[in-house]
């Protein structure tokens, strides 16, 4: 396999508005994270990924960008950004930005001369269609933020798509003007000494010809449009363009957010031969528990399903092509709370477990803002304490028409919302756990008093130095970069094991993600003599016989043989 720096590295991602907040304004910003360097520096990461900092009237937190070559008022200004890269180089540790070209603001100069008419040179860089004879809209397709997926606008009377909300009208790919447009500004920023791209719903830039209407799930009032405007026919073509185009010029790291991709889709993105993207997000495991309703009506999920997942995509990468790995991020709920356990007994724990089993697979590992912490899904008491326009608008539409009680959605929101993963870092526990000075622009866990970077910085045990452990065993070891996997166990429903294998060396990883005690079968074929004990979340005695091991709950070890 062929090494790369991207797939030995760690990527930290942090989302700008809730990270820290250097002005009292109440919302994160660039000087904000500038101060935190040397505390990541600590950590070990490699890159930060950057949700979006350009200009944006916020209606999706900066999904929605109006200049993108600008940065966000808020946020600070382009030279706050320039010393923000350099301070970040001269400490080793690079920057991905996030680039959102499915979709712009409809403040965006672009679109305000598109809707002017129909004959504006910019008018193609959008999706617009007449309505259907009677009127109505072109297709079925619903936004992915509640209602129809199309806008009327009265002066054409030509309707615009919007995937997402009204505010975030889709770019038009088919025209080449645009794509030269994208294709600039990244090298705008690339030039600017920027390490690489996590791109936004890029497998939605090609829809289906024609853009049918979509099958409409019961439950909803609108077509899922996913099949239709994901993994479009023409995608391949657009990124191989953008490869040839810019990233091949470049020595970068760059990931694509895939939304519903399948395995045969991401080794054509990701495969080395095929000059795309290093590497996809895709959605299997955190879409685990889905219901009727999808996250807004979540069923209980089993290990063995989130082994299938996780064992596909290790083996289906393992040759070619390259696996990126997370538990959470912005957009999900926080690691311990959906997959360990965030009770008191066992959050510390079952965090430390998680981050084992995460970074000893193959693949890049992601941590998102506060993982390495343990930081908790938030219960805010009333709809009005949430920000998500996801949230709120899911919460008016299923509240709304009956097909979920209040407190059913509550209970939905206080597990999947996005605002789980939004609420501030907690650095301290000082009032607004020393995010902000001000007024924070979202609601602080009132967990920060016991869950905070300060206190785990002072604790030798803590979820933290767990994690900056982890971090430097990957530098130390190549195999846990480079080394193949195999699953053990497949069909145990509490311990996830699998080992890694590279030449003549070996790793085993053990996990419980359970609070019982079941016991790990060593296969006879994996003589453990000579072992070493790389990591664990409990004491070891060393001597222990390995190969029939009661473990603790939410026991974590990785040993290695050689
Ligand atoms: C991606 C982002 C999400 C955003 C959406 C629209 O899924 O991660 O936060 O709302 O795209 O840009
Ligand atoms: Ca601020």
């Amino acid at each position: 396999m062929e090494r790369k720096w991207w797939k030995e590295a760690v990527v930290y991602q942090i989302y700008p508005r809730s990270f820290m907040d250097s002005n009292g304004d109440g919302v994160g910003d660039l000087q904000g994270i500038i101060l935190k360097l040397d505390y990541l520096r600590e950590l070990g990461i490699d890159v930060i990924w950057l949700s979006p900092i350009n200009k944006s009237p916020n209606d999706d937190n900066g999904y929605d960008i109006s200049d993108y070559r600008d940065i966000m008022d808020e946020f600070g200004t382009m030279q706050d950004f320039d010393q923000l890269l350099t301070e970040a180089h001269a400490r080793q540790i690079k920057i991905m930005l996030d680039l959102v070209v499915n979709h712009s603001s409809d403040e965006h100069p672009w679109f305000i001369e598109a809707r002017k008419s129909m004959d504006n040179p910019y008018r193609d860089y959008y999706m617009w269609r007449p309505g259907k004879e009677d009127g109505s809209e072109p297709n079925n397709w619903g936004s992915r933020f509640g209602g129809s997926a199309w806008e009327y606008d009265e002066q054409s009377g030509e309707y615009y798509l919007h995937i997402y909300s009204k505010k975030q009208p889709d770019l038009n790919w088919e025209n080449p003007v645009l794509r030269g447009e994208v294709y600039d500004l990244m090298r705008f920023w690339l030039d600017k000494g920027v390490d690489g791209f996590r791109m936004d719903v890029i497998n939605m830039l090609s829809k289906a010809e024609g853009l049918p209407d979509a099958i409409v799930k019961d439950g909803f009032k609108y077509g899922d449009g996913v099949p239709l405007y994901c993994d479009g026919p023409k995608i391949h073509d657009y990124l191989q363009e953008m490869n040839r185009e810019v990233l091949s010029k470049y020595d970068i790291i760059t990931v694509g957010e895939t939304l519903g991709v399948n395995l045969e889709q991401a080794k054509l993105y990701t495969g080395a031969s095929r000059n795309e993207l290093n590497m996809v997000f895709h959605f299997e495991h955190v879409f685990l528990g889905d219901g009727k309703l999808g996250k807004w009506s979540p069923q209980p999920w089993k290990l063995t399903e989130l082994k299938t997942i996780m064992s596909r995509w290790q083996y289906g990468l393992r040759e070619d092509g390259w696996n990126s790995l997370y538990w959470s991020n912005h957009d999900q709920p926080r690691a311990v709370s959906r997959f360990g356990n965030d009770s008191p007994e066992y959050r510390v724990l079952s965090a430390k477990m998680l981050a084992t089993c995460l970074h000893m697979l193959q693949g890049t590992p992601y941590i998102y803002q506060g993982e390495e912490i343990g930081m908790t899904n938030v219960r805010f008491d009333q709809v009005t304490d949430y920000r998500d326009i996801q949230t709120v608008n899911a919460y008016r539409d299923f509240v709304g028409d009956g097909q979920l009680s209040h407190s059913e959605m509550m209970e939905s929101i206080h597990q999947r919302s996005r605002d789980n993963g939004r609420t501030p870092v907690q650095w301290s526990a000082a009032d607004n756990s020393g995010f902000t000075e001000g007024t924070p622009w979202i609601g602080v866990h009132d967990n920060h008093k016991e869950i905070n970077v300060e206190r785990d910085r002072q604790d030798p045990n803590s979820i933290f130095h767990f994690y900056r452990k982890l971090i430097q065993l990957r530098k130390k070891h190549g195999i846990i970069v480079y080394g193949s996997y195999d699953v053990l166990m497949e069909a145990d429903e509490q311990i996830y094991a699998f080992t890694r294998t590279l030449d003549q060396e070996q790793l085993i990883v053990i996990c419980n993600f359970s609070d019982q005690t079941p016991v790990f079968e060593l296969p006879s074929h994996i003589r453990s003599e000579g072992r070493e004990l790389l990591i664990s979340n409990y004491e070891v005695d060393e001597q222990e016989k390995i190969d029939s091991l009661t473990l603790r709950p939410y026991e974590a070890r990785v040993y290695r043989l050689a």
